[in-house]
């Protein structure tokens, strides 16, 4: 794609560099439902997965290849033959498949971690492009820690990818250490100084240690690169990736400077957002650009009365340009299941019949306790029948005797694998009673790192959703659960995250050291 081209290509990896955020963890059926709303939503290219790091990981992206119908499905791949290979047999049934290979440029990697010299790096780009060229036409090729990269290396190293057969070049700032102006000047140079750049697409991948991924992705776009990798909500390795829905809406908003287009429908980002959390069990933060609560919420009274005048006094974007439409179905008792499975489709969630059963029973047993049901109640609900839908363990009974007197005791009933076990056990409190219980049912040795509630809605009968994050063998997870009853919500969370780690350790490929 040529400079001169204002086009934009959107390459998602929420479902490789999003996965890799410490307590998010996908399913394949979590990983294919995001990918195809990815797909509707216009997004050029998505990165499924890392194929030799685990079977779910190969599994999802080769599944993710079959189901999509317009996106570029792309497999990640180090500069081995072994990972090469197993990514190529990954995307094979894609429609256009695509192989990104990487591997580290700059000094510390080269020295620390891959123990390799410069002669050393080129010869395996020349080799690991060359093998993947073979298995797909499309090569990605990444320079890893690339803005920590020697100029003069990274120029013979995507001089080596290129003439290699690479024909996307990316430039990541893997530790998020880059400014704006730095990495434009980066892509800047490189356009300039390396003769056939114009036969290649440059590529941005920027983390937000600094909170510059954003920023930096649109100076790379400046500069020249045409095609920028971000994650819904900025999900990723340590601080998160570019946000996908801040890139697309910056460029949406500010075309007077930011003159570049993309296919991506915006309309899509809500619903989007809620999927990818809900899916990962990675809250929004409330004050998130694009998509978080209050991202569209007036709270003063001079705000508010300006907005009463006229929008544009305080809002740049309508929230419907993003998804976001006026609450206008009211939920309550007498509403039936299609009304209900219409504000769930609004709300970002195609329910499959037996996660509408399942939610639209509770939202039912919720509008006997609770006069008047929210989104947010809504949201809850689903979220908890989404995550759990696939899981091993089940939540099927608890009664609690708590107070001032008396030891705190739960009684417990869960269903694991099919089968119903029971237990009571007594604890410092109910919230510990129920944790104990739940060990004893199922015992495993992961640290409870953090336990936290808060309100869904507000009111004494509001639903409570809890947060807990469990710690096992380098690995974390997050599980949430939501009820009126704190107690049940607690159980809730903690088995969500159970079910989690099962996945997690199912995933794990003993074969694999991450270099
Ligand atoms: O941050 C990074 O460098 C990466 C590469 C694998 C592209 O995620
Ligand atoms: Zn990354």
């Amino acid at each position: 794609m040529s400079k001169n081209s204002n086009y934009v290509k959107i390459f998602d990896t929420t479902l490789r560099d999003g996965e890799q955020s410490p307590g998010a963890s996908m399913s394949l059926s979590e990983k294919i439902q995001i990918a195809e709303v990815f797909d509707t939503m216009g997004i050029d290219i998505i990165e499924a997965g890392f194929p030799i790091a685990s079977e779910g990981d190969f599994e999802a992206v080769s599944e993710v290849s079959k189901v999509v119908k317009n996106v570029q499905v792309c497999g990640l791949a180090r500069a081995g033959q072994k990972d090469i290979d197993r990514a190529g047999a990954a995307v094979k049934n894609a429609v256009n498949p695509r192989i990104h290979t990487f591997i580290a440029t700059s000094p510390i990697h080269m020295k620390f971690k891959l123990q390799m010299d410069e002669d050393q790096v080129l010869e395996a780009i020349n080799t690991s492009v060359s093998r993947a060229r073979n298995l797909v036409e499309d090569v990605q090729w990444s320079a890893e820690d690339a803005t920590r990269t020697d100029r003069e290396f990274l120029f013979k190293c995507v001089e080596t990818a290129i003439s290699s057969g690479a024909s996307t070049i990316n430039i990541p700032d893997t530790v998020g250490y880059t400014t704006p102006e730095e990495y434009y000047e980066i892509i800047d140079s490189l356009i300039k100084n390396i003769p056939s750049s114009d036969k290649v697409t440059f590529s941005t991948h920027c983390h937000n240690d600094l909170g510059l991924a954003v920023a930096n992705s649109l100076s790379g776009v400046r500069a020249g690169a045409r095609q920028i990798e971000c994650t819904m909500n900025g999900i990723g390795e340590r601080a998160g990736n570019a946000a996908l829905e801040e890139l697309v809406m910056s460029m949406k908003v500010r075309k007077d400077i930011l003159n570049y287009d993309s296919n991506v429908d915006t309309k899509l980002f809500t619903r989007a957002s809620k999927l990818v959390s809900s899916v990962t069990s990675f809250p929004v933060q409330f004050n998130k650009a694009i998509v978080g609560k209050n991202a569209f919420a007036h709270e003063s009274g001079i705000h508010q009365d300006g907005m009463l005048k006229n929008n544009e006094t305080y809002e740049i974007m309508t929230p419907e340009s993003v998804g976001l439409s006026e609450s206008t179905l009211v939920m309550g008792k007498h509403s039936g299941r299609h009304a209900f499975k219409e504000k769930a489709y609004e709300l970002g969630y195609a329910l499959a019949d037996n996660q509408l059963n399942d939610a639209f029973y509770r939202f039912k047993d919720l509008a006997d306790k609770k006069k008047e049901i929210f989104d947010d109640d809504i949201i809850a609900i689903i979220d908890d029948e989404f995550s759990s839908s696939i899981d091993q363990i089940k939540l099927v009974s608890l009664k609690i005797q708590a107070g001032t007197s008396g030891p705190q005791i739960a009684d417990l009933v869960l269903n694991i694998n099919n089968e119903e076990k029971s237990t009571i056990c007594e604890g410092s409190g109910p919230v510990d009673a129920i944790f104990n219980s739940i060990r004893n049912l199922f015992p495993h040795k992961a640290d409870l790192q953090l336990y936290q509630v808060h309100a869904v809605t507000q009111g004494t009968d509001a639903q409570a959703e809890v947060s807990v994050r469990l710690h096992e063998d380098g690995k974390t997870v997050v599980g949430r659960g939501a009820d009126t009853d704190t107690l049940v919500a607690s159980a809730r969370a903690y088995i969500g995250a159970l079910n989690r780690l099962i996945i997690k350790r199912e995933k794990a490929n003993p074969d694999f050291i991450e270099t």
